[in-house]
């Protein structure tokens, strides 16, 4: 590729990038400390109102991303601020939810980053090869539970 090619490639790069995020405070801090486990695109790709974010963003923190209370707040503001939804009130996790996401964050990301399950798309029958298959390497969902993981996996990283 010329250089110029190059760097006509790398404008257009970070252009597409800068475009996905806009400016205002608190954008330094998510992509410093919120695209370590997964993209940003699961961010961008969400509109929901600031009580909604503000538990996502609690969630977040307890599967690890270092947050302070403050930065918490500066984080939920920039959400939702550019990524407004209703502002209905945040409907919280269900009891199947909850179990779930503690598979998820407790077990799944052991072996490997949380990308690789947000960028899947899969059926529920698919849903259900993959945790199988991962059961065969020890992941160790019990099977009560594989039903109910994979009902919530299907539902939210199913086909579209
Ligand atoms: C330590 C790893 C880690 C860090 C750091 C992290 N996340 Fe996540 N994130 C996850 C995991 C694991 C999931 C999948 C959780 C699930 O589906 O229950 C996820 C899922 C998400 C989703 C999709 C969830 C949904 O309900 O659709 C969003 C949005 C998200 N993260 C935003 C953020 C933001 C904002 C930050 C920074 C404050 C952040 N993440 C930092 C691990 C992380
Ligand atoms: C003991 C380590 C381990 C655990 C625990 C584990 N995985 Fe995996 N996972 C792997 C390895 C290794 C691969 C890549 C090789 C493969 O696909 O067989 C993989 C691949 C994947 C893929 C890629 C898609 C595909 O079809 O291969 C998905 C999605 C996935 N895992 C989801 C999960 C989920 C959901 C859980 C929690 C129930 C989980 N994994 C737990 C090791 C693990």
């Amino acid at each position: 590729m010329s250089t110029v090619r190059f760097i006509l490639a790398l404008t257009a790069m970070s252009v597409a990038m800068s475009q996905e995020l806009p400016d205002g405070e608190g954008k330094e801090l998510l992509e410093e400390r919120c695209a370590g486990c997964h993209s940003l695109k699961p961010v961008v790709s969400l509109q929901q109102g600031q009580d909604a974010w503000k538990r996502l963003v609690v969630q977040m923190v307890g599967y690890g991303a270092q947050l302070n209370a403050k930065e918490i707040d500066v984080v939920t503001g920039y959400l939702s601020s550019h990524f407004k939804g209703s502002a209905t009130a945040a409907t919280p996790d269900t009891p199947e939810e909850k179990i779930a996401k503690r598979y998820i964050q407790g077990i799944c990301s052991s072996c490997h980053e949380a990308e690789v399950i947000l960028s899947t798309r899969a059926t529920k029958q698919e849903w259900l090869d993959i945790v199988t298959r991962m059961n065969g390497m020890d992941a160790g969902v019990s099977q009560r539970d594989v039903e109910l993981l994979v009902n919530y996996l299907a539902t939210k990283y199913g086909r579209k």
